[in-house]
C-alpha cells in the first residue's frame, strides 16, 4: 500500500497556469504517420488477422503514459488499407469518429459506408468493426474519452473473436412479472424529508432508466447544404455559420456523445475575418480539425498558423482564444468536452473580457449570438 501524504487543497491553490498549451498537428505531420501506418504490419496480437493501423497524438503534458490530446480526450489516427477490417470491439468509452480519405463501411450492428468529412459516433458498449470497403487506403480520426476514464481507473474495454457483431444482452425484464415484483427503480422506496431533501432506494442507483443511444451518422453530402462553403452564401438563410450534430441521447447536454460535441462551422470565401483583438473562454477544451481554407488563431495570446488538414488543440480550458480565417474562409470540425461539463455542472463560459461569468446550465445563458462574436438575428 502506498504513503499518503497532505499537500494545499485546491480551495487553497492558484487555478491560472495549470491548462495544458495549445497544440498543433500539421497535415503533413498526420500524412507522415499514416503512411508510416500503411507500411507497417498492422498491430498484432489481437484476436484477428488484420488488427489496426492506428496511432494516437500525445501532448508533452500526457506524462502518465496515456496518449492524449487534451487531459479529456485522445485522437486516434487510424488506417486501413482496401479490404482491411478491425477485430470486433466493445468499451465503456464513447467514441466520435471522422474520415479524412477513402471510405469505409462501420459495423455496429446495422452497417453503413461512411465518406470523407462523413462524422459517426460508437456508443458506449457497442460492438464495432471497421472495414475499408473502398480501392483506396481509409483515414479516419477517431476521438475517445479514454484518457479520462483510464485516468479515473473507469476504464473497460475488451476485443472479441472475429466475426462477433453484437454480445447478447439481457432481455428487458416485465416489472409485472415475478422478477419485476422484486425492488426496481418503479417500485423502491423514497421519503421525502422534512427539509424536502429526499432519500431513495438502492435500487434508484442500479435500475438507472435507459435512455436509447443508438449509432448515429451524419453525412457530409447532407450537411454541406447548410453550411456556407461558397462565395455568395452568407445572403442564404438556410446556412449558418455553426451546426451542431446533436444526438438525442444526450438530451439537455447537447452532445454528439455522452461526453463530446461536434460542430461544423466556418464561413464563406470572402467573408470579413472577425475584427476584434480579443477572443472568448469557456471551460470546455476544443479541437479543432481544419477541412477548407487557412488562417491562424490566437490563443492565450499565442498566434498559431492553420490550414487544411492541420489538427489544432485550439483552445484549452479557459485559455483566451479568438480564430481569424484568411480570403477562402474556412470550414472546422469543432470537438469539445461540452457535454461533460453539462453533466458535472461545471460549463463556465465567458464570451468577452469583462462580461459576467455564465455557468452554462445552471442559470440563463449566452444569448444573441449565431457563432462567436457575430450579432445573431
Ligand atoms: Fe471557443
Amino acid at each position: 500500500m502506498p504513503e499518503f501524504g497532505f499537500a494545499t487543497p485546491s480551495a487553497a491553490a492558484a487555478v491560472a497556469d495549470l491548462p495544458w498549451a495549445p497544440l498543433l498537428v500539421p497535415k503533413e505531420a498526420i500524412e507522415r504517420e499514416v503512411d508510416r501506418l500503411l507500411d507497417e504490419a498492422p498491430v498484432t496480437g489481437l484476436r484477428d488477422a488484420t488488427g489496426l493501423r492506428a496511432a494516437s497524438v500525445v501532448h508533452p503534458r500526457a506524462i502518465d503514459g496515456i496518449p492524449s490530446l487534451t487531459p479529456v480526450t485522445e485522437v486516434t489516427i487510424h488506417v486501413l488499407k482496401p479490404g482491411e477490417r478491425t477485430p470486433p470491439r466493445r468499451g465503456n468509452h464513447a467514441l466520435l469518429e471522422t474520415t479524412v480519405s477513402g471510405e469505409g463501411t462501420v459495423h455496429m450492428g446495422t452497417a453503413f459506408r461512411v465518406e470523407r468529412h462523413d462524422v459517426w459516433t460508437v456508443p458506449p458498449m457497442q460492438v464495432y468493426s471497421h472495414h475499408n470497403t473502398g480501392r483506396t487506403p481509409w483515414v479516419w480520426l477517431c476521438y475517445s474519452n479514454a484518457p479520462l476514464l483510464r485516468r479515473s481507473g473507469g476504464y473497460w474495454a475488451e476485443t472479441l473473436p472475429a466475426g462477433t457483431l453484437a454480445v447478447p444482452r439481457k432481455p428487458a425484464v416485465s416489472v409485472t412479472g415475478e422478477l419485476g415484483a422484486r425492488y426496481n427503480r418503479l417500485n423502491a422506496p423514497t421519503h421525502r424529508l422534512a427539509t424536502a431533501a429526499d432519500l431513495r432506494g438502492y435500487e434508484y442507483l442500479t435500475d438507472i432508466e435507459p435512455v436509447a443511444n443508438p449509432p448515429r451518422h451524419w453525412a457530409w453530402k447532407d450537411m454541406a447544404p447548410y453550411l456556407p462553403i461558397h462565395a455568395g452564401c452568407n445572403n442564404d438563410p438556410a446556412k449558418r455559420n455553426i451546426w451542431l450534430l446533436y444526438n438525442p441521447a444526450t438530451e439537455r447536454r447537447q452532445g454528439t456523445t455522452p461526453v463530446h460535441f461536434a460542430t461544423y462551422g466556418g464561413a464563406a470565401p470572402g467573408t470579413p475575418p472577425y475584427a476584434g483583438a480579443r477572443g472568448h473562454v469557456h471551460i470546455s477544451a476544443s479541437i479543432n480539425y481544419h477541412i477548407r481554407g487557412y488562417g491562424h488563431s490566437i490563443v492565450g495570446g499565442e498566434r498559431i498558423d492553420w490550414k487544411a488538414g492541420d489538427l489544432l488543440f485550439s483552445a484549452p480550458g479557459w485559455v483566451e482564444h479568438a480564430h481569424y480565417h484568411g480570403a477562402e474562409g474556412w470550414t472546422v470540425l469543432t470537438v469539445q468536452d461540452h457535454p461533460l461539463h453539462i453533466a458535472m455542472g461545471s460549463l463556465l463560459w465567458q464570451e468577452n473580457p469583462g462580461d459576467p461569468i455564465l455557468s452554462l446550465g445552471n442559470e440563463d445563458g449566452q444569448k444573441g449570438y449565431v457563432s462567436p462574436r457575430q450579432t445573431g438575428a
